[in-house]
């Protein structure tokens, strides 16, 4: 097994090159259908288990099925396996690595804008139960993460922007220049100008590796990555907007908070207006507040009737601000009819 601390990063020119360092008699790939669908010749001479599109995958009865064809493929603890595809397919894959036989290396190919900019990096991997998301899993890294970018030209641009949302949070995180460079080449970025995303997909991965390398298990500062998830994931179960639009009202409705308690300026809520507006996600919520005040409620990351909250103060500045459920609704019911 490799040092569980230490991901390696390859960018790949070929999968078939790439893949062919690997003993096929002891490797499996799990891999998205529709990667499979677009990129399948290039999987044909290897154990492959393919995963159906979709969120509704991500549960223990895959888990279940994949295990078996492991053990059916013949995988052994001196094994690889392979994630290739969005976050559901990584997390599918990183989970039931961690499990087979207490645990096998495993390395990612992320296929989505969203698996390469966050979900591949971080060693979260798991499952939804029932209705709550994330809810079975570990915490373990990828030995490896490949970066091959011809996965993006077959994506949607709705998934694509998925994946932005996440961007411009690194973005506000990290400060004013990565905020600067999504601005100045937002045309090439939404075109997918492969070395411009190469150099945002870098920037991205930098600043949440380096928050992950600090705080592997949440206890601190990889709560800030939660910016705009609090808000954003109620907007996403009680709504039809996408992963990417919830989080990106949710990060708008954040600042604005922020600015209500006088934390943060007029400025720095412009400012994420405008960068969310450029890449095409919405920033104004049309929905009854109270359907989101129920789901935030009952969001998991609710602890004794505090939320941790994550504000920007300023570019390159955002705080962990733990607020208590009923002045929170307030203040969302408030913003919401502004
Ligand atoms: N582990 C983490 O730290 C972490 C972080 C963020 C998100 N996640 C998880 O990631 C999941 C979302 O990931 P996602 O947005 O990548 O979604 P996804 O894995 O569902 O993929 C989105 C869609 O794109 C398709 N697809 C994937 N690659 C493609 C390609 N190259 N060409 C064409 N279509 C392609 C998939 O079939 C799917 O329909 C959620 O389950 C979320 O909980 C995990």
């Amino acid at each position: 097994m490799s040092d569980k601390n230490a991901t390696d990063i390859y960018k790949i020119d070929s999968l078939k090159q790439f893949l062919g360092n690997y003993n096929p008699e002891n490797m499996a790939l799990v891999v998205d259908e529709n990667v499979y669908k677009y990129f399948g010749e290039h999987f044909e001479p290897y154990k492959t288990f393919i995963i159906p599109s979709g969120e509704d995958q991500k549960d223990l009865s895959t888990i279940d099925r994949l295990i078996k064809f492991l053990l059916d493929s013949g995988i052994d603890r001196h094994g690889n396996i392979i994630g290739i595809g969005g976050g559901v397919t990584l997390d599918i894959t990183g989970f039931a690595a961690s499990i087979y036989l207490r645990g096998v290396d495993f390395g990612f190919l992320p296929s989505t804008l969203l698996a390469m900019c966050d979900a591949a990096i971080g060693g979260k991997n798991g499952v939804n139960y029932l209705s709550a998301k994330n809810m079975i899993g570990v915490i373990n890294q990828a030995g490896f993460i490949g970066y091959y970018y011809p996965f993006l030209e077959t994506l949607t641009d709705a998934e694509y922007l998925n994946g932005m949302a996440e961007v411009i949070k690194h973005a506000i995180i990290d400060g004013q220049e990565f905020i600067d460079f999504l601005k100045e080449k937002h045309l090439q970025i939404l075109s997918k100008d492969i070395s411009v995303v190469q150099d945002m997909v870098n920037r991205s991965f930098e600043v949440k590796s380096k928050i992950v390398a600090n705080d592997l298990y949440e206890k601190g500062k990889r709560k800030l990555l939660n910016l705009g998830h609090t808000i954003g994931h109620a907007i996403e179960v009680s709504s039809e907007y996408t992963h990417g639009q919830s989080v990106s009202i949710g990060m708008v409705m954040a600042a604005r908070i922020a600015l209500q308690k006088g934390l943060c300026t007029r400025e720095t809520v412009e400012l994420i207006e405008d960068l969310c507006t450029i890449f095409h996600l919405p920033v104004t919520l049309q929905t009854e507040a109270d359907e989101l005040i129920k789901s935030i409620v009952f969001d998991k990351k609710r602890k004794l009737n505090i939320i941790d909250f994550i504000i920007p103060l300023e570019p390159g500045k955002v705080q962990i601000m733990s607020i208590n459920v009923d002045e929170f609704s307030e203040h969302l019911k408030s913003i919401l009819h502004e």
